[in-house]
């Protein structure tokens, strides 16, 4: 059950809606993915096409309107879907909702490299833990700040509403790590250790699970190879 009412649409409303879009973001195989009208953003999920006897489809676009409704019961800041289409010609679900004032965490820290508001972000991801919520996506650039300084959180659809160790380092481990393909490694600049310190500062985590909280996020790190290229850049 999702808390917005699904409307079909033909092949043409579809078409039409994508030539009145600005495109943002073309994702996988060059289709659109995220486009903006009218101060709305408008997100498209493709699904494969499934032979017919298999009824079960697993819609993406569905579960982001889920999250995105279960979120703010939790206290936690997220987009709010006002509409909801599904095209089956083009077999994608479209889902609309306001453009938010503000930019994501990771170009605020590129625009201006603030350590406050690293120790802010982690404080917030703890907040988030604790809570029991696991923001798979969660990548600098999925976070918003609001005018108003709150964090918001953006691609909701593969959130978790339970928490256990493991995926806290794994968040972490995630949140680290991806900003490295990006020239401006953030997070190397800042220093790992001392952003998940900033982190435990604030997570309801026993003291004597630090020192383990730290080697597995850089166990999982040095896997991805994260330190071979910080010996690259010091070359
Ligand atoms: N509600 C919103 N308000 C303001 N900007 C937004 C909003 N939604 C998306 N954006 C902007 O569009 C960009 C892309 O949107 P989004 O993160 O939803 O797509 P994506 O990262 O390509 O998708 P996915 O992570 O599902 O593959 C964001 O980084 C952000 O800059
Ligand atoms: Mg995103």
């Amino acid at each position: 059950m999702t808390c917005l009412p699904c409307k079909k649409i033909s092949l043409e409303e579809c078409n039409q809606l994508l030539q009145s879009s600005r495109l943002i973001r073309n994702g996988y195989l060059d289709r659109p993915k995220v486009l903006e009208r009218d101060g709305m953003i408008i997100k498209f999920f493709y699904y494969d096409r499934l032979p017919r006897h298999r009824q079960v489809i697993s819609l993406r676009g569905r579960r982001f309107i889920q999250r995105a409704f279960k979120l703010p019961s939790y206290g936690i800041k997220t987009i709010k879907p006002v509409q909801y289409m599904r095209c089956k010609a083009r077999s994608c679900e479209i889902i609309v909702y306001p453009k938010m004032e503000g930019i994501s965490v990771y170009e605020s820290l590129v625009a201006s490299f603030d350590p406050a508001l690293f120790q802010r972000f982690a404080a917030y991801v703890a907040h988030l833990h604790d809570k029991g919520i696991y923001f798979k996506a969660g990548h600098s650039d999925n976070y918003l700040i609001d005018p108003k300084g709150d964090f918001l959180l953006i691609d909701v659809d593969n959130c978790r509403f339970t928490m256990y160790f493991l995926r806290r380092v794994k968040n972490l481990v995630y949140l680290i790590d991806h900003a490295r393909g990006n020239q401006y490694d953030l997070y190397m600049r800042y220093g790992e250790d001392r952003f998940i310190n900033d982190y435990l500062k604030c997570a309801n985590i026993k003291p004597s699970k630090h020192k383990k909280f730290h080697d597995l996020i850089k166990k999982h790190l040095a896997a991805k190879g994260y330190y071979e290229k910080e010996i690259n850049k010091k070359e």
